[in-house]
């Protein structure tokens, strides 16, 4: 089994599987409860059904649009997620030098396996956000925020809202790394107190830092103490709020801010009175990670289309989730999402072969959203619209 059998992201998930150990899948495949809102999330999109044109030119195919006004040449990103060294030691800056092959965006997690400075070393033309888990002790964020500023290739903040705690995954809690005491997270200064100094406030050792992860991973045993997620969140915020949270982080970065977490189309009216600022959303339930049973995000999406459209003149709307063929992109398209977020995808890319497995996964969304889009009737991502789905099976009343 080699990366260029790999016909298809299922097959590339199998692939990692083999390679990565058992807590590395546990942490990565794992979602809330009983996994009803990850399985929605895959199976939602084979409810929507393509109209495909005929007598349309399709010599041509151009798969570039922009996101928050940087040209990108995929609809799809990676989305924020953590601890990809879990999975390879090419880590988060492995995942970045594969977007650069595809010009795909890249948004860092807040619990990346490497700090923001590796992973965007050397990538000077390429598009970055960072996502942001605001921690308890603010200073903390406000600290990395500024770490943030003085890397001019991450061009927003991306505030992930749906996981005030962590939803209960009982995959990552059986293989779980349990409770680890140092170092895991590059940018979490409460772990990687065992570095010289904290993360927040002095320039981290980037090697140190990496050599210290894999000593964790290798060492850990600690099964059943709660898993990889509970773990990570121990220092985040619970009592984010509308009110109090946007000013505080409007007062401490100038960059745009995406929501990311928005599963209502109350939410996303709400976060679009707060443009220009907010420039974008990110409809996701988490990859089914958070609340069980909450609705995959193609749902919030036919939701704002039908009770609150001028959302998506006032702000650019995205969403994850389930994303595992170019159709699922093109639909998600068709249905006004001006991007389509990857999770899973490009960790276990990366677990099936550092970076040359994250190029294969991007390689074949990319290839096989060019052929839907060929076969559709469409050369321009600007031309994918509603015209071309019937999403009735999935439409809410
Ligand atoms: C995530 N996700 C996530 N989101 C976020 O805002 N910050 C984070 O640190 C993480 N970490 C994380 C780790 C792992 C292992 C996974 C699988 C997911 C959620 C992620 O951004 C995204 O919303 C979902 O993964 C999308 O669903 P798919 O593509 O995995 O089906």
């Amino acid at each position: 089994n080699s990366l260029a059998e790999c016909l298809n992201i299922d097959d590339i998930e199998a692939l990692a599987t083999k390679k990565i150990s058992r807590k590395a899948w546990g942490y990565y495949f794992s979602a809330g409860d009983d996994l009803v809102s990850k399985s929605l999330n895959n199976t939602v999109y084979r409810s929507i059904l393509l109209r495909p044109r005929i007598f349309v030119d399709c010599t041509r195919c151009d798969t570039s649009t922009t996101l928050l006004g940087n040209k990108v040449s995929v609809p799809f990103f990676v989305s924020p997620a953590a601890m990809a060294r879990l999975g390879h030691r090419d880590g988060e800056a492995g995942i970045a030098t594969a977007c650069g092959t595809y010009g795909a965006m890249q948004i860092i997690s807040n619990n990346a396996s490497q700090t923001p400075e590796q992973v965007v070393a050397g990538k000077e033309d390429q598009v970055f956000g960072w996502q942001l888990y605001v921690q308890t002790d603010r200073a903390k964020s406000e600290a990395m925020l500024q770490r943030i500023h003085q890397l001019p290739q991450i061009k927003f903040i991306c505030l992930t809202l749906d996981a005030p705690v962590p939803g209960k995954r009982e995959h990552d809690e059986r293989t779980s790394l349990g409770n680890p005491s140092g170092g895991v997270a590059a940018n979490l200064p409460v772990r990687s107190a065992v570095q010289s100094g904290s993360a927040s406030t002095t320039s981290p050792d980037p090697e140190a830092k990496t050599l210290r992860l894999e000593e964790q991973i290798e060492d850990s045993d600690s099964a059943g103490a709660g898993g990889v997620g509970k773990a990570l969140f121990a220092g985040t915020a619970p009592d984010l709020t509308w009110k109090a949270t946007l000013p505080w982080l409007a007062a401490h970065t100038k960059l745009p801010i995406v929501l990311k977490g928005l599963q209502t189309h109350e939410d996303a009216y709400l976060a679009s009175h707060y443009a220009p600022q907010v420039q974008g959303i990110i409809l996701s339930n988490h990859g089914g990670r958070a609340l069980d049973t909450a609705p995959p995000s193609i749902h919030t999406l036919l939701e704002i289309r039908k009770f609150c459209p001028e959302v998506f003149a006032k702000i650019e709307v995205f969403v994850d989730g389930g994303i595992r063929r170019g159709t699922d992109v093109v639909k998600a398209l068709c249905l006004g999402a001006r991007g389509v977020g990857l999770g899973r995808a490009p960790l276990f890319g990366n677990g099936a072969g550092g970076v040359a497995g994250v190029e294969r996964v991007l390689e074949i969304l990319k290839a096989e959203t060019e052929t839907a889009m060929r076969l559709l009737g469409c050369e321009r991502v600007e031309d994918l619209g509603p015209q071309f789905v019937n999403a009735r099976m999935v439409e809410r009343d």
